[in-house]
């Protein structure tokens, strides 16, 4: 006996005796993150055989087509359920009106046909905003200084099909206009993709973290004013369910929040009140942030990756966009 102490008490509970043992934990784990919950968001660059490195997002480069296939294979290998595809479109094709989003051929389009052909057991997830296009940096077109929702919709719509015929299996519309997701159904049903799914970015708020994101697809310095006249406000709750509500209604088959970590609670609202497939972005600045720190020896990257992973899935998130999906399938796979 280390130390023996006087019975004064009875304890009646001892919630630490499940806690007791590695296989006791394993036993009463509630949540688990698998494999099958990770999406990977990829960047792409024209060219071949080359890679640059993202300064601000660690771990993370541009790719040329050539080796985003590769890297579609590793998907594949590891397990991945699906890639999100982002282009870095050159700046001389980037103008006002974002014209480049519905050139055939683009590098969007040829990305998806070069995966595609591959035939992998793989999904194929592609962006539906302006922003990698304009000259301006906005997800829509622009008079002056608004943003103009009917007419984006309109290049919307013709952008979405194109990526579908290009051989994207789920369209996902990131620009926040209105109506947006029910024009893109329909545009997609007369075109003859019934079976292309929509993944929504239903709430998503005009976030200081998507900076790393906007150095990636180069949109960080040409930006002009922010995002707030369509993205979210981060104060708003009720306002996320109404989006949700109003997405699911003009068909979106899954619905996704973002950013991820500060919105746990849109998440849990999300899952609980209209149980449907509900994703959430770990965005790009989630990510520097854990890379950062880890880089500096301040914390463990890898279980820091693994807890806020965790933490997605125990808000009821069906599944996370992360830029962390093949070091956390390998991770599943050496840490059971
Ligand atoms: C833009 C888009 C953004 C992200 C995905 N699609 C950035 C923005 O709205 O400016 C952010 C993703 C990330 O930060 O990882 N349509």
């Amino acid at each position: 006996m280390p130390h023996s102490i006087e019975p004064l008490f009875a304890l009646s509970h001892r919630p630490r005796r499940n806690r007791k043992s590695d296989w006791s934990r394993r036993l009463v784990r509630e949540t688990r993150v698998s494999i099958s919950d990770l999406i990977w968001p990829l960047f792409v660059i024209e060219g071949s055989q080359r890679s640059e490195p993202i300064p601000s997002m660690p771990g993370v480069a541009r790719l040329t087509i050539d080796l985003i296939v590769r890297e579609a294979h590793r998907a594949a290998e590891l397990g991945i359920p699906a890639l999100a595809l982002f282009p870095y479109v050159d700046s001389a094709l980037r103008d006002n009106s974002g014209s480049e989003a519905l050139r055939e051929n683009n590098l969007i389009c040829r990305v998806c046909n070069a995966i595609a052909k591959e035939k992998l057991p793989v999904g194929l997830i592609t962006d539906v905003a302006l922003d990698p296009y304009t000259s301006h940096g906005h997800d829509g077109l622009l008079d002056g200084e608004t943003i103009l929702n009917d007419e984006t919709i309109a290049v919307l719509t013709k952008q979405a099909v194109l990526q579908a015929q290009s051989g994207s299996d789920v369209i996902a519309p990131s620009d926040m206009m209105d109506g947006r997701v029910g024009a893109i159904r329909s545009a997609l049903d007369q075109a003859g993709f019934q079976d292309v799914q929509i993944m929504s970015y239903a709430a998503k708020y005009a976030s200081a973290f998507y900076g790393p994101f906007r150095d990636a697809i180069g949109t960080s310095k040409t930006l002009k004013g922010d995002k707030r006249t369509y993205q979210m406000d981060p104060a708003n709750a009720d306002e996320a369910m109404r989006e949700v509500a109003l997405d699911l209604d003009e068909g979106a088959d899954m619905i996704m929040v973002k950013p991820g970590m500060p919105y746990l609670d849109i998440v849990w609202r999300v899952k609980d009140t209209f149980n449907v497939p509900t994703f959430a972005y770990q965005v790009s600045g989630e990510y520097a942030m854990i890379q950062a720190a880890a880089q500096n020896g301040w914390i463990d990257g890898d279980r820091a990756m693994a807890e806020s992973l965790m933490g997605f899935k125990r808000a009821g998130a069906d599944g996370i966009l992360t830029y962390f999906a093949p070091r956390m399938a390998e991770y599943l796979k050496e840490n059971r």
